[in-house]
């Protein structure tokens, strides 16, 4: 059958509210031109992230009613670690609130003043958090990750050779770790090969470096390995992830992706004192290290979401579904990230809007034109969200996420329709400027108007 279904059952449904163009014009306007500032209830597909609006299976929740909600070594925690080791063979396994939770504790302890951090692209959270500990994020991407169009396979990889250079200027006592992002959400959404993966540890080791993932998509990034890379095919993504994270000394996970659950991460390392280090940071500021900021019930509905994202009839229905949204894009002549990636597909916004240039947000435009048009929530990349500081991003995007398990087939028809219907008009998108917006990360709450308006 050349039909793929979605693998799983509706049991539970929570209803759509409709509403009009002209409504939606209203709330467009009341909101500044900025979909943050939309309330969820006003949207039809809300693509705005993957990050935490999975559904839940009904194992999951079965586990939530199971939970053990004990201060100190409940039950619950003890399914998580078996799950977490059993998963990724670390040790010192701590569980945190969410993704960059993990990350400010990982920084804390091995990030100074003066300090250097490599990765493929830092996700900006983690940027932040590196620079929150006085340390410099630098990213390193493979050429081709920088370049829309290209198609190779493995676009996340981290250049090897500019590691090298990096270690050869910046000296190996200044560079505490080195990450890389799998998948590359940054960078288009895009897989890192487990050949990058052994060629980057094999410098760490040249420099007694440690490698850390932020393996947020860690699955995602699995299954697209078993895919392209011939070596991998006749392994099972479990095999695959725990390849992955052998060749690690420890890693960052945000659970609200590839954990399948609304709210969760951990932190994981090898090394002993390190993990002391980091537990005792843990205690003061997110809790104690069999809970970390969460209840025993978001432990146990982990436990179950990192078992269930491993099943491959899973993982094929959610990676065909985001290429077809690409292919089908693609082919109504909408240029995209190529080629599609794990989690969401990636419109550039300046072959979409030729006509506005970037100091007018074309992503935004696109974005405004999208909800307007069809009530579907997405985000921009490029000017309105990295601009601020005089700095020019690569690309102008938009970024359709797809939420996991939640949208079916024909919530996919009906985004690729809007989109195309967007493009045949895009001649009437206007462009626009911020009318007021914080110093810091002003794509959260500034507010815009329509130049010509
Ligand atoms: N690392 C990566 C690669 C991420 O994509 C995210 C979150 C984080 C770390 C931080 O995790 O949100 O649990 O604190 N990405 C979301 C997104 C927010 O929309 O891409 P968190």
């Amino acid at each position: 059958m050349k039909t793929i279904i979605e693998p799983f059952r509706i049991k539970v449904v929570e209803p759509i509210r409709m509403t009009t163009p002209e409504y939606r014009e209203s709330v467009l306007r009341e909101a500044g031109f900025n979909v943050f500032l939309i309330n969820a209830r006003d949207v039809l597909i809300d693509l705005l992230t993957d990050s935490g609006t999975g559904a839940m299976s009904s194992e999951q929740w079965a586990g939530i009613m199971r939970a053990d909600e004990s201060y100190a070594g409940a039950e619950s925690f003890h399914r998580f670690y078996d799950r977490v080791a059993g998963l990724t063979g670390f040790e010192h396994i701590l569980p945190t609130h969410q993704g960059r939770a993990s990350e400010r504790i990982l920084f804390e302890v091995m990030v100074r003043k003066g300090m250097v951090v490599p990765n493929n692209n830092h996700f900006d959270t983690t940027r932040a958090n590196i620079e929150h500990s006085g340390g410099e994020a630098v990213d390193l991407v493979v050429e081709e990750g920088r370049i829309a169009t290209s198609r190779k396979p493995f676009k996340g990889n981290l250049s090897v050779e500019r590691l090298e250079r990096c270690f050869a200027e910046v000296g190996a006592d200044r560079i505490p770790l080195v990450m890389i992002t799998v998948t590359n959400n940054s960078g288009g959404g895009q897989p890192v090969s487990l050949e990058n993966i052994r060629a980057v540890r094999a410098v760490c080791d040249k420099h007694d470096t440690p490698l850390f993932l932020d393996a947020c998509r860690f699955a995602e990034n699995a299954y697209m390995i078993k895919q392209r890379e011939p070596d991998w095919s006749d392994h099972s993504v479990g095999e695959i992830a725990r390849a992955m994270f052998d060749l690690a000394d420890g890693a960052t996970i945000s659970a609200k992706k590839d954990g399948l659950v609304n709210i969760g991460g951990v932190l994981l390392f090898r090394n002993d004192e390190l993990a002391k280090q980091a537990r005792n940071v843990l205690i003061l500021t997110e809790g104690f290290p069999t809970y970390g900021g969460l209840a025993g019930r978001d432990l146990e509905a982990m436990a179950q979401g990192f078992e269930e994202v491993l099943h491959e009839d899973y993982l094929h229905y959610r990676l065909r579904s985001v290429e077809y949204l690409g292919t089908r894009l693609r082919d109504g002549g909408v240029a995209i990230v190529e080629p599609p990636g794990g989690h969401a597909i990636y419109i550039d916004a300046k072959s979409f809007c030729p006509h506005i240039p970037p100091e007018q947000f074309p992503g935004q435009a696109v974005v405004c034109a999208l909800y307007r048009h069809a009530g579907i929530r997405a985000v921009e990349i490029g000017h309105l969200m990295f601009g601020g500081s005089g700095h020019t991003p690569d690309m102008e995007l938009v970024r359709l996420a797809i939420p996991r398990r939640v949208y079916t087939q024909s919530h996919v028809d009906y985004v690729i329709e809007a989109v195309l219907e967007v493009h045949a008009m895009r001649d009437t998108i206007r462009p626009l400027m911020i009318t007021e917006a914080p110093p810091q990360l002003r794509h959260f709450t500034a507010r815009l108007r329509e130049i010509d308006d």
